[in-house]
Order: structure tokens, then sequence, then C-alpha cells
């Protein structure tokens, strides 16, 4: 069942934090909607209750673009038929105001996310202010950004000299002008897979002071991925060459959770699993060129990864509670 955002978050703030995950293709979507529910190794498998996760689907500018959003569109509709158990928003990621226009006519989002984090302070609000307007007249919700994440996405790439954290009192007046329902914050994450080469971590001194001015209001903690080790060395022992670098600790998430960190965005780990599982099949298998060897192994992988993150999440088990919660709402 596909839901508001805003329900999703109402359910979880300040006690754990929803799972945002992107899609680019079949068997990501499949493993995904599997993992939320606890089943690993196919659909039919009886849901997990303990496991069982309210979550986030996002497609992100270059997903919509890789082959055609239809083809994303038709199949999370399929994913909703084949796992009537799941509740879930559908989110665009990291969205230009043309794109968050596409998406809040088409009638098929939750929410969507204006970044225009690159531009000055007044544009970032004028133009999220805009989106704001359009997407609240059709009942979706925005998602701003404000500060500067390191690491590449789409087409912007930011050096690590020029991230920047979320100054809190900008965010207060940035969300009071734009109107925005969540805020993506900088608090020292970055996107892909080479976020932190020592000990660094989650600036929750940054958070706590965001949360304070901002109290009960959502914010999204973006480049969250974990880079499991486990995941690199498999890629580096199939053939793959990625330097040794780590990402989000994992038992960071529901700290931040507890201070108002509600979304949390992962795309990377996913991305890994896919290269390992992959290459690895290329190794061991030569002689096999079926698309389905390596498509199933990668959909139990990724379910289970799903079902693990959310755990670290705080998500799993919650969904009866988030049913209960919707069923509950006035019509
Ligand atoms: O933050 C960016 C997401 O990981 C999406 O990546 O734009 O390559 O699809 P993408
Ligand atoms: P990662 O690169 O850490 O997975 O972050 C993804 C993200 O923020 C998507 O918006
Ligand atoms: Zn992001």
């Amino acid at each position: 069942m596909i839901v508001t955002t805003k329900d999703l978050f109402e359910q979880a703030y300040g006690k754990y934090a929803v799972g945002a995950y992107n899609i680019n293709n079949l068997e990501q979507t499949v493993g995904l909607f599997r993992g939320n529910l606890g089943k690993i190794n196919s659909n039919d498998e009886p849901a997990d209750p303990a496991a069982s996760a309210p979550f986030i689907i996002q497609i992100s500018r270059g997903a919509r673009g890789f082959t055609d959003k239809r083809f994303l569109e038709a199949m999370i509709r399929a994913a909703e038929d084949v796992f009537p158990a799941a509740i879930f928003a559908v989110h665009l990621d990291h969205g230009t105001e043309e794109v968050c226009y596409d998406c809040i006519e088409s009638g098929f989002y939750s929410s969507v996310m204006i970044d225009a984090s690159h531009e000055t302070f007044d544009k970032n609000i004028e133009i999220t202010r805009r989106v704001v307007e359009r997407a609240h007249e059709r009942g979706l919700s925005v998602e701003a950004e404000l500060g500067m994440l390191g690491g590449v996405e789409e087409d912007i790439q930011v050096s690590a000299e020029h991230a920047c954290l979320t100054d809190p009192d900008q965010a207060v007046e940035f969300v009071e002008r734009s109107g925005c329902d969540s805020l993506a914050v900088a608090i020292g994450t970055s996107h892909g897979a080479y976020k932190f080469t020592g000990s660094q971590g989650l600036h929750f001194d940054r958070i706590a002071q965001i949360q304070k001015l901002l109290p009960g209001f959502p914010l999204v903690m973006h480049g969250s991925s974990s880079v499991p080790k486990e995941w690199v060395d498999r890629i580096n022992n199939a053939g793959g060459q990625l330097p040794n670098t780590s990402g989000v600790k994992e038992d960071q998430y529901l700290p931040a959770a507890k201070l108002g960190v509600t979304k949390v965005n992962i795309d990377t780990d996913g991305r890994l699993i896919w290269c390992a599982v992959y290459r690895e099949m290329f190794r061991d298998k030569p002689a096999d060129f079926d698309p389905r060897t390596p498509g199933k192994p990668f959909m139990a992988e990724y379910a289970k990864y799903i079902k693990h993150k959310n755990q670290m999440l705080g998500s799993a088990g919650q969904l009866e509670k988030v049913r209960a919660a919707l069923a509950a709402q006035p019509a």
C-alpha cells in the first residue's frame, strides 16, 4: 500500500528512522520489498512480523532516465500487488524544480525532494517555496536540503573542503520561509562509497542543536550507507579495485533517529552488493551467461541486507503498528 511520507514520519519521529532506499531495476525492487517483509529467498515466504518495516522507495533523476520512468513506476505498482502487506511511500530523490513538477502532476509520488542546496540561501528558499506550493495543492510533502554534503550525486560533485554543515539558525529560517515538510541536513555524511578514511562520523552536537530549534520537525540524513567492509572485500576479491574506506557506523542510526533524523537515505550499499554478486558470478561461472544466475542470489543478498539495515534503523517490527495507526485515522 502506497501511503504518504508524512504518515510514516508521524509514526517514526523520535523513535526510529525510516529507511529510504533507491532503486534502478527489477532485482533491486524485488529484493527491497522482500527485505522489508523479512522474506529472503522468495516472494511466497511468509512475512516475518519481527522484521517487517515501513519504508520509502526512492527514485533519482538518474534512475528515471536510465530506461524510462514508466518502467520504474510500473514495477512499483506490480510490487504493490505482489506484496500486499507492504506499506511504503514513493519519493523523488534529488529533484530539480522541473522534475518535481513532473512527479507532482503524475499523481504517483508520495513526496518529492527539491535539491537547490547548491544555490544561495535566498534562492534555495525561493525555489523550494514554489515547489512546496504546487506539492501541497496535490497533497504531497516536500523535502528540501540546506547545507552542502560532500561526494557525488547526479551531475554535481562537491569536494570535502566545499562541504559544510547545516547552520541551525539558518535551518529554522529556511523551514519557516520555505514551508518545506522535512529537511536534508549536512551533518558529516557524504554521498557515495568514499565517506570516511579515519574515525570520522556523524556530528551529533549539530543534530541536537538543529532538533532543539526545530522540535518535532523531521530531519533527513543523506549519504547514510555504511559501506560494509565485507562487501568491499568481496568486490575486490572478485577483481574489483575499490579503496579501503568506510561509511556511517550502523550503531549511529538509532541515536540520530532519537534526535529527529526520521529518514535515512541508502543507495551505495545496494550498489556494492549488486557489484559483488555479479562479479563473483563472472569469476566463478565463466561459462554461464544467464542473467538469472546472478539475479537470484542478488535479490536474496539484498533482501537480507535490507532486513538487517531495518533492524539497525529501528524500523524492523514496526509495520503492524503503522498499519493499525493508519487504519485508526479518520477517513
Ligand atoms: O544521492 C544520490 C543517489 O545515490 C542517487 O544516485 O543519481 O546516481 O541515481 P544517482
Ligand atoms: P549513499 O551514497 O550513502 O547511499 O547515500 C544515498 C543518498 O543520499 C540518496 O539520496
Ligand atoms: Zn542524497
